[in-house]
């Protein structure tokens, strides 16, 4: 953690919980045990439930110490024949932040690299904070490929960003291979793919990529968190199955205030 970078806790919700009335709860329960704590929090629910989890909250907010609404994806266009889909337009009203990339989405639904930079782009001119998630698959990193795929994902995702200084830009570090395992990470491991991040990001904008916040993801929870945000430049977490529970988020929301000291 570095003190000049505010640390960055986001939830993702995935495929759950089971009802609204859980998401309303869950995001009640996280806004009000994430109150006051000098941190950006930011829960992502499914889609179908962002107004009304938005709504449960008194709206979101990028204020530390307030509780931001994430969407897990987001199309690219505005509007148009694209059935299933929502428009960054529409995302806007009731979000703050849009996790692009995540592997999932990569690995299922055909998410292309080529997708995942114009969804970024769309997503600052939207005013929606891109969270582009990369990482590497178990067989890439058992070949060696691990830094190699971290930058060709990279330089994809802000290919087409004019900028990187004011886009609000943050990136989740996600290896694959940890994301649901147990399997979290070193800090180690965290740290050498933030730092190579953040070195890529500097070659266009020096000022620009020591704004922006890179994340660790991957079977992060309260008992490893610490471990990520001692690195120097991990800024924060975007947690899965722990985002769940509304004192563990909690918790790793103030490992993450507690490191950057
Ligand atoms: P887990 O924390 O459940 O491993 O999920 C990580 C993730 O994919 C967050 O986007």
């Amino acid at each position: 953690m570095n003190p000049s970078r505010p640390p960055l806790v986001a939830g993702n919700w995935k495929m759950h919980p089971a009802s609204v009335e859980l998401a309303v709860s869950l995001a009640v329960n996280v806004r009000d045990a994430v109150a006051g704590l000098a941190a950006r929090s930011v829960v992502c629910p499914p889609t179908i439930w962002l107004s009304t989890v938005a709504a449960a909250i008194g709206g979101g907010s990028t204020e530390p110490g307030r509780l931001a609404i994430g969407a897990q994806t987001v199309h690219a266009e505005e509007a148009g024949p694209y059935t299933g889909e929502t428009s960054p337009l529409m995302v806007a009203e009731v979000a703050q932040y849009v996790i692009l990339g995540h592997s999932e989405r990569r690995q299922n639904d055909n998410e292309t690299d080529a997708a995942v930079a114009t969804k970024v782009a769309s997503a600052v001119v939207h005013r929606l904070v891109p969270i582009a998630a990369i990482g590497e698959r178990a067989d890439e990193r058992r070949a060696g490929l691990t830094a190699t795929v971290i930058e060709r994902q990279l330089r994809a995702a802000i290919s087409r960003l004019p900028r990187i200084a004011g886009s609000g830009l943050v990136v989740a570090y996600e290896p694959v291979w940890a994301i649901g395992t147990g399997d979290a990470a070193s800090g180690e491991d965290a740290q050498a793919a933030a730092a190579q991040i953040r070195s890529i990001l500097a070659e266009s904008d020096p000022g620009g990529a020591a704004e922006v916040a890179i994340l660790y993801g991957g079977s992060c929870t309260p008992d490893n968190a610490a471990e990520f945000f001692a690195e120097p430049d991990v800024d924060g977490a975007l947690v899965g199955g722990a985002s769940l529970d509304a004192a563990s988020f909690a918790q790793i929301v103030q490992l993450a205030v507690e490191a950057r000291g």
